[in-house]
C-alpha cells in the first residue's frame, strides 16, 4: 500500500487581493499573528506524517524558500537571548524536513501548478495544501485525518465544507452520494458554479490528496472557467470512475486569500494562543 510521504504546496500564485502587501511579497508568507501561513500548512502536513515538502513558487516568491533555511547573521544575533525560543519551530521543521522548490512561470491556474510540480512528486500519490486555506482542528489535524482516510480508500480525497448557497461561485462543488458519516462518493464536481446551477453547498477547500494519474489527466483536460487550468475539471474524470472522496472534515477553516478571513484567523488564533481567557 503507498504511503502519503510528500505534500505539494502550490504557492504561486499572485495574491492581487492582498496588494500593496503582496507587491514583493508573497501572499503565503502573511503572517498569522507571528507565523506565516505557509509554515502552519507545514506543520499540518508533519502532522501527518509527511517529511518532504514540495513547493510551487513564482517570481517574488523567494522569501519562502529563505524562511525554511538557515539565517546565520540573524541566529547569532539573537543566541543566548529568550528570543532564540522564537525560532525553535521553524528550526525543528528544519531539521525533520526535506524541502524541494520549482517554479510555475506562467500563472496558468492551479491545476497547472499542480502539473508543474510533477518534477517533485513523481509516480507516488501525493497531498497538496492550499497555505491560504488555513485549518484548525481539535485532535487530528485536517490533513491527518485525510491521509487516515486514504488508508481505507486508496483514492483521491477532497476536503469538503458546508458553505451558504450564495457562495458556490467561489469554490468547487461536488455532488455525491453519502457513503459514511461525513465521507461523499463523488459522481460530479463543478468549479465556481453560479447557486443556480450548483449541485450541492458542499465546496472544495484547499486540502488534497491525490492520486499520481491526476497528472496525465490534467494534461489531456482543456482549460476550464476563466481560460485556466482547473483542478477540479480533472477530479472530474476521476469522480466519473468513481474514485473521489469527499471528506468533511473535522474542525475549522479561515479563508486566508481574503482579507475578511485573514482578519478572522487573526483574531481566533491571538485570542485562543496569545490570550486565552
Ligand atoms: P487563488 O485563487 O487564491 O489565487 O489561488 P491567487 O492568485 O493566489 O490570489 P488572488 O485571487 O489574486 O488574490 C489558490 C491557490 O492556488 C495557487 C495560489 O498560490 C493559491 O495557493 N495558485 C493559483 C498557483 O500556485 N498558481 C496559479 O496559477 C494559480
Amino acid at each position: 500500500m503507498s504511503k502519503i510521504s510528500k505534500c505539494l504546496f502550490p504557492a504561486a500564485g499572485y495574491g492581487t487581493r492582498f496588494l500593496p502587501a503582496t507587491k514583493a511579497m508573497p501572499k503565503e508568507m502573511l503572517p498569522i499573528v507571528t507565523k506565516p501561513l505557509i509554515q502552519y500548512g507545514v506543520e499540518e502536513a508533519m502532522q501527518a506524517g509527511i517529511s518532504d515538502m514540495a513547493i510551487v513558487t513564482g517570481r517574488g516568491k523567494r522569501a519562502i524558500e529563505d524562511h525554511f533555511d538557515i539565517s546565520y547573521e540573524l541566529e547569532q544575533q539573537i543566541a543566548g537571548s529568550d528570543k532564540e525560543d522564537l525560532l525553535g519551530d521553524t528550526r525543528e521543521i528544519m531539521s525533520r524536513c526535506r524541502f524541494s522548490y520549482t517554479r510555475q512561470m506562467e500563472m496558468k491556474g492551479l491545476g497547472h501548478a499542480i502539473l508543474t510540480g510533477e518534477a517533485l512528486i513523481g509516480d507516488s500519490p501525493f497531498a497538496v495544501v492550499l497555505a491560504d486555506d488555513y485549518c484548525v482542528a481539535e485532535g487530528d489535524g485536517v490533513l491527518s485525518q485525510m491521509v487516515k482516510l486514504y488508508e481505507k480508500y486508496q483514492c483521491s480525497i477532497v476536503a469538503i465544507e458546508e458553505v451558504p448557497m450564495e457562495e458556490t461561485n467561489r469554490y468547487g462543488v461536488i455532488a455525491g452520494e453519502l457513503e459514511a458519516e461525513n465521507i461523499y462518493r463523488v459522481s460530479r464536481m463543478v468549479e465556481k458554479p453560479d447557486p443556480a446551477e450548483a449541485p450541492s453547498n458542499l465546496a472544495i477547500i484547499g486540502r488534497y490528496i491525490l492520486s499520481p494519474d491526476i497528472f496525465d489527466i490534467i494534461r489531456n483536460t482543456p482549460p476550464g472557467k476563466n481560460g485556466e487550468m482547473q483542478i477540479t475539471d480533472a477530479l472530474q474524470t476521476q469522480a466519473s470512475q468513481g474514485n473521489v472522496i469527499g471528506y468533511k472534515f473535522q474542525g475549522r477553516r479561515f479563508d486566508c486569500g481574503s482579507v475578511d478571513g485573514y482578519i478572522e484567523a487573526s483574531n481566533y488564533t491571538y485570542q485562543s494562543q496569545c490570550n486565552p481567557s
